[in-house]
This record gives C-alpha cells, sequence and structure tokens, in this order.
C-alpha cells in the first residue's frame, strides 16, 4: 500500500458511502457540507462540473468537520485548480500520462477511474492501489467488480455510478470495496431548494451501510 492510499484511507476513516456533488451556486457549499457531516458523511467529493465547482471547493473547505475532495478531474490542470483551491484528495473518472505525473508529484492523494484489467494494471504499475470503477453500474456491476477481486488481489475499490441506497450493499459486501460514492444522499432538487435537515437524514441513512 502507498502512503497516499494510506491517507486516503485515514480520510475516509470506514466512511461507507462518498457523497458526489454538483453544485452551481457557491452559497449551498458550506451549508451542504454541513448537513452531510451532521448525517455522518464527513467525507466530500464535489465535482468539477459547474462553473461553480471550484468555489464551492473553496468554500466547503472551510467547515471545519468536513473532509473536501473535488471530481471529476480530467487533467493535470485541473488537478492543480483542485488542490489550490483546497481539495484533500482528487477523483478522476480515468487516468492519463499527465494527470499522473501531476498527481505524483503532489501530496494530494488520487483516486483515479479504472474498469478494464489493462486499465487496472496501468494504474498498479503506476503505484496507485485504491481505484474507483466508474461506471460502476453500467461496466458490469457487482458481478464484474467481484470478478477483478481474486486476479487483482490488493487492489482495491470505490464504485460510483448508478449506485444508490437500493444497490450500495451489493458493492459494499465486496472484499475488494472500501467504500462507494454517489449522488443519492444529496439530490439536486434538496439541494437547489436548501432542504439541508432532508439532506442531513439521507445522509445518517447513508453513513448506516456498513463495509463488510
Ligand atoms: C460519479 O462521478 O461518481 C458519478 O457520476 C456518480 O454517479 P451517480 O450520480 O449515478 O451516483
Amino acid at each position: 500500500m502507498t502512503t497516499k492510499t494510506d491517507l486516503l484511507l485515514s480520510l475516509l476513516d470506514g466512511q461507507p458511502v462518498i457523497p458526489v456533488l454538483k453544485i452551481d451556486d457557491v452559497a449551498h457549499a458550506a451549508p451542504l457540507a454541513r448537513a452531510l457531516a451532521r448525517g455522518g458523511l464527513r467525507v466530500i467529493e464535489i465535482t468539477l462540473r459547474t462553473d461553480a465547482a471550484l468555489d464551492a471547493i473553496k468554500a466547503a473547505a472551510t467547515v471545519p468537520e468536513a473532509v473536501v475532495g473535488a471530481g471529476t478531474i480530467l487533467n493535470a490542470h485541473q488537478f492543480h485548480q483542485a488542490v489550490a483551491a483546497g481539495s484533500r484528495f482528487i477523483v478522476s473518472p480515468g487516468l492519463t500520462p499527465q494527470l499522473l505525473d501531476a498527481a505524483s508529484a503532489s501530496p494530494v492523494p488520487l483516486l483515479p477511474g479504472a474498469v478494464t484489467s489493462s486499465e487496472i494494471m496501468a494504474a498498479k504499475e503506476a503505484g496507485l492501489d485504491f481505484l474507483k470503477f466508474f461506471p460502476a453500474e453500467q461496466s458490469g456491476g457487482a458481478a464484474y467488480l467481484k470478478a477483478l477481486a481474486s486476479p487483482f488481489a490488493g487492489i482495491r475499490f470505490c464504485p460510483t455510478g448508478g449506485i444508490a441506497a437500493n444497490n450500495a450493499r451489493d458493492y459494499l459486501s465486496l472484499p475488494n470495496v472500501v467504500c462507494v460514492g454517489g449522488s443519492w444522499s444529496a439530490p439536486d432538487a434538496l439541494v437547489k431548494a436548501g432542504k439541508w435537515d432532508e439532506i442531513e437524514e439521507l445522509a445518517r441513512e447513508a453513513a448506516k451501510l456498513k463495509v463488510v
């Protein structure tokens, strides 16, 4: 296990679900981070899918009880922007040589996506042993991920994409899964309406899921 994997796992501290967030209004970032943390989901991923994302990361990073990472990082430039905004970990749907160079030169851990055997082997060669499996449901789901456990012993995954309260356990019961990611604990409509209590409740339910 690499030191940066250790760091990422210690940030997670057994949290079974990482909320994957798309924030349109920077004013939502801090109250959303607080609501999720109150519900037990301290570690959150704010995706660079909106113009407000980098400012949202900055705002959420001021919430002491939250551990804020950036998601949907597609290149080295975004990696640096996200780190400068205060991200404590970086999530990417895949891995490129340039992104790998940026991550290798940084103390901030990268959780890169890998689905195929060759992608997993390339990540492993680069010293990365904790990977995102995305898009999980569309790529073959829990059955596919289970089949990777034997050839890729020692590689652990955070599956995301199409995972929600109804199927999270299918993944969390696999030996090679550390946590799952998903947007279900902070649905767009509740965020836009500022329904922080409802989000806190969804987070509380998600936080009860067990990594087996
Ligand atoms: C991600 O980037 O991890 C996914 O887009 C989250 O997928 P979901 O919205 O299906 O949970």
